[in-house]
């Protein structure tokens, strides 16, 4: 039987730091590699990493290969590998499959649809330019340290109907999310539901109409959980991201707009890898046996960033039935930042070189953000 070439000696989950404009060399090899390599997990034992276009596109619509972590290796260690509850213990859209994901996503989708979410574009931009216009008056500041947290959490606030009093504590939990110790994380999930909880009192946004959507029997335990997701899942991602795009447009080669919202998200994708999936039975995949419950990974940044793959559809978003459901609301948050950089701000810059700026993973399944990213905005 054929084997996927092993690729364990590269330490695709290493954290790290580098600068910006090194290569990937780390990704090259894998793709080199071949479209489907096997390395060692985080967790432990083997993890099966797809590199390849095509082959991402099936896997991520296999029905043979599932999100709920009651699939992950018997021998993982549940609380250190950072998995979510299983689906029996807390039914969301990151860990069902089949027809009640598809229940879930029905009840999300159109709350943050295309039109839905260019309905608040006006708004988004505001609250862009209201961000980045406190800044702009302190000189030099980095843009990491507050900026790139605060503005998506306020767009999501205020989208969702949770007063924006809350950006700061919501902000403190989003960052308690990465502690060290795994009991924080807990106390994290524990703070963002409960400030989801007071729009559900309010009655206000898109979290109550998130609510009133939801398949019958839904708990209000359930409920908060779905909106804690919404809320970490839009923060994390998007944060990343920010640094990427204002580092790109300030860079020795700025795109404007649309194509510099594209080309970030392709070469930085902020989610690297999409999240874990199991093989819940033995199968083959691009001819390779792949035993039941093993762990399966999309390089989305290897495959974005192949050498010349042709310009379109990439899979910064993901792909299948679990494609981000916050999608358009992420490029609107990037849009918005582009345009009010672009017309609020042309005298802003860097405030180091380029070639100085330095990106760092914390290992595993986690992105790439940059470590700082010091600005003058006006002046
Ligand atoms: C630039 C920003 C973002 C990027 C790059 C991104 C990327 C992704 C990717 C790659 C997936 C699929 C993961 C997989 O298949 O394993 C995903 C799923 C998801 N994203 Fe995003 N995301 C972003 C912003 C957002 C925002 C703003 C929201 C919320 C409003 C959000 C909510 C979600 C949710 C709930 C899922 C799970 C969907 C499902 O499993 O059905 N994301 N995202």
């Amino acid at each position: 039987m054929p084997s996927a070439p092993d690729v364990s000696h590269l330490d695709p989950f290493a954290p790290g730091t580098r600068r910006l404009t090194d290569p990937d060399t780390t990704r090259a090899a894998m793709r080199a590699a071949g479209p489907l390599v096997q390395a060692t997990a985080p967790a432990g034992g083997p993890v099966w990493i797809v590199t390849d276009d095509t082959l991402a596109r099936q896997v991520t619509t296999d029905p043979r290969i599932a999100k709920d972590p009651a699939f992950a290796p018997p021998a993982w260690d549940r609380r250190t590998a950072g998995l979510e509850p299983t689906a029996a213990e807390q039914p969301s859209l990151t860990t069902l499959d089949g027809p009640e994901h598809a229940e879930l996503r029905r009840a999300h989708a159109p709350l943050l649809s295309a039109k839905r979410v260019n309905e608040r574009s006006e708004r988004v931009h505001a609250i862009a330019r209201e961000l980045l216009g406190e800044l702009a008056r302190h000189g030099t500041v980095d843009l990491m340290a507050d900026f790139t947290t605060r503005y998506p959490l306020t767009v999501l606030l205020d989208i969702l109907g949770i007063s924006l009093d809350h950006v700061d504590r919501a902000a403190d939990a989003c960052r308690l999310m990465f502690a060290p110790d795994p009991a924080a994380q807990g106390t994290a999930i524990a703070a963002l539901a409960e400030l989801a909880a007071t729009a559900l009192a309010d009655g206000e946004g898109l979290a109550a109409e998130l609510g009133e959507r939801m398949p019958p029997g839904t708990t209000a335990q359930q409920l908060r959980y779905h909106l804690f997701g919404l809320v970490f899942a839009g923060q994390l991602t998007t944060d990343a991201a920010l640094g990427f795009l204002v580092a790109d447009a300030l860079g020795p080669d700025p795109a404007q707009g649309e194509a510099l919202v594209r080309r970030t998200l392709r070469d930085h994708p902020p989610a690297p890898y999409t999240l874990w999936r199991y093989t819940t039975a033995d199968i083959e995949v691009a001819g390779v046996p792949i035993p039941a419950r093993s762990p399966i990974l999309v390089d989305i940044q290897g495959v974005n960033t192949r050498p010349g793959s042709p310009p379109g559809a990439d899979l910064a978003f993901g792909a299948g039935p679990h494609f981000c459901v916050g999608a358009q609301l992420a490029q609107l948050e990037l849009r918005a930042v582009a345009d009010v950089l672009a017309a609020d701000f042309p005298s802003a810059r860097l405030a180091v070189p380029y070639g100085e700026l330095r990106q760092s993973t914390l290992g595993g399944i986690l992105g790439n953000r940059l470590t700082a990213l010091p600005v003058v905005l006006a002046g």
